[in-house]
């Protein structure tokens, strides 16, 4: 039905006539509370995701195991046979667990019935799919179980990748075909009441544990759906480990610690993956918990800490196209809700012009993430979101608006040995000419590779004694550490290398 592969039946051999069709149980299977409905993570700051995501929780177990031909002809005649003889609506009246054992039955009972030869291991393994494909997202599920996966690459049926630790890999996970996996994608769509079809072949979503989801389909994926899951961290990194993993030394984090406190304007910016978001909530820790800050994201990510937090979250538009509120909407309706700070989770169109005039208008100590690959790109990716929402606004005025409001620019980059770096702490001070001034405070300097590949440098100041927020610093009694920071050079380990480089 969906691309060549599916139709075609070119495999080996005449596997699945049916794909293990999941029967559409998800939602009341996995979520009795109804919680799948809005599909919303909790809000309780620590524990968030805490309350298992997955109805299905499979034990963590090696994915990376490739299966025979023979063994997907199984599960498909063991599926079909268990369809036939369950009441699907009253499985999905019983809790996880449950069904999960009236399934074990059933499964052993056919394994038996069929004379199907098994070892206890292989029928541990069949069952456990067989549930994943009944309750749960089917083959994705052991990936989904897996902590340490940042995001999982669906490219059809046939091809799934995943990045751990910043390294994109191949897996074994594969789906019968391109069918089961449209199903897949079906299913979790219409978790947020969306749905994906050749008709409207493009589509967010977002999993019940807050994992952000994009599907596009044939006939726009050539290949294949493609599915392609941000896994949702519960536990985001903290501020000590982006410090061990060399991702900052110490002195940077204090100095992001006073840049946070003391209410300057951040952007941080980076690419896809660079750590943005990780950032952007690692530093929205030093908000004191007197203020009201308002977040507005696309999806859900950040974890804020503090008791008085207002979350927004933009819509996409219904299936006739309408209702969509943008994230422009949002930031404009914040300033009527009276922010202390406001946080926007990425800046990508004109909504760069409302957080600007937030920053400008008393709302100090708002941030924002912005794709870009410098410092200095960070601004003219401003620019041209500004230009993008028409205002007809020259060049100059833009910039004195930017130069007004932002003071900060965080650099985070994904180095291209999968570590992320922080590369820049820049500030933003002025117009000259035409030209928008900045100045580095902080910097990782690159030297090279070592013998296992990965990149060696160090982070310094750049000696700049009396940054441009210094009169905010001593306002909030700031500008002892902050100077001590900056001139503090660099710090060495015991072995003589810089503190940056030791878990590099
Ligand atoms: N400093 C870091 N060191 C190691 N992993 C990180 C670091 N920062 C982020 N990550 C991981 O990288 C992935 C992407 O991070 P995220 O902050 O969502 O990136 P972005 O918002 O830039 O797309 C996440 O799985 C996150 O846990
Ligand atoms: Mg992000």
């Amino acid at each position: 039905m969906f691309g060549k592969r599916s139709t075609s039946s070119a495999g080996p051999a005449p596997r699945a006539e049916r794909a293990p069709d999941p029967v559409p149980v998800r939602p009341e299977v996995a979520a009795p509370s109804g919680r799948a409905q809005t599909a919303r993570p909790e809000p309780t700051p620590a524990g968030r995701g805490g309350g298992g995501q997955a109805p299905v929780k499979p034990e963590k177990k090696p994915v990376e195991r490739p299966r025979s031909e023979e063994y997907y002809d199984v599960k498909t005649t063991v599926f079909n046979a268990l369809i036939d003889t369950i009441d699907l609506t009253q499985l999905a009246r019983l809790d996880a667990d449950a069904a999960r054992e009236e399934i074990r039955d059933i499964v052993s009972e056919i394994v038996a019935i069929k004379n199907v030869v098994m070892s206890i291991a292989e029928q541990e393994e069949l069952l456990e799919d067989i549930c994943n494909d009944v309750l749960g997202y089917g083959p994705l599920e052991p990936l989904l179980a897996r902590d340490d996966i940042a995001d999982i690459m669906v490219n059809g049926c046939d091809t799934t990748y995943i990045e751990v630790s910043g390294k994109i890999m191949p897996t074994s996970v594969r789906f019968v075909d391109n069918a089961q996996l449209m199903n897949i994608c079906q299913r979790i769509v219409s978790q947020v009441g969306r749905r994906v079809d050749e008709s409207s072949p493009i589509c967010d979503a977002r999993l019940p544990d807050g994992s952000r989801v994009n599907v596009i389909a044939p006939p726009l994926a050539i290949d294949g759906p493609t599915l392609t899951i941000r896994k949702f961290k519960r536990d985001r990194l903290t501020l000590d480990q982006l410090v061990k993993y060399g991702t900052i030394t110490p002195e940077g984090l204090t100095l992001l610690a006073i840049i946070g406190r003391v209410r300057c304007n951040v952007i941080i910016s980076g690419g896809t993956g660079s750590g943005k978001t990780t950032l952007l909530n690692c530093l929205t820790g030093y908000i004191e918990n007197d203020e009201r800050v308002i977040t507005c994201e696309d999806s859900a990510e950040l974890q804020l800490q503090q008791p008085h937090v207002v979350r927004l979250e933009t819509r996409p538009p219904n299936l006739e196209g309408q209702g969509e509120i943008t994230m422009r909407d949002l930031v404009k309706n914040c300033l009527r809700m009276r922010p202390d700070r406001i946080i926007v989770g990425e800046a990508r169109g004109p909504e760069a012009f409302d957080l600007l005039q937030a920053m400008n208008t008393g709302h100090d100590g708002s941030m924002s993430t912005i794709h870009s690959n410098s410092p200095r790109e960070c601004i003219s990716r401003i620019e041209s979101m500004i230009l993008m929402g028409g205002y007809n606004l020259p060049a100059r005025t833009i910039r004195e608006m930017i130069v007004s409001s932002v003071d900060i620019i965080v650099q985070a980059q994904r180095l291209r040995d999968g570590s992320r770096k922080i590369t820049h702490v820049t500030e933003v001070i002025g117009l000259e000419g035409d030209v928008v001034t900045l100045q580095d405070l902080f910097i990782y300097e690159m030297h090279g590779e070592d013998a296992n590949g990965r990149i060696t440098g160090r982070h310094r100041s750049t000696g700049i004694a009396r940054p441009n927020f210094w009169d905010k610093a001593r306002y909030f009694g700031e500008e002892k550490r902050l100077s001590e920071v900056l001139s503090s050079g660099e710090v060495l380990d015991e072995h003589g290398r810089p503190l940056g480089e030791r878990f590099a």
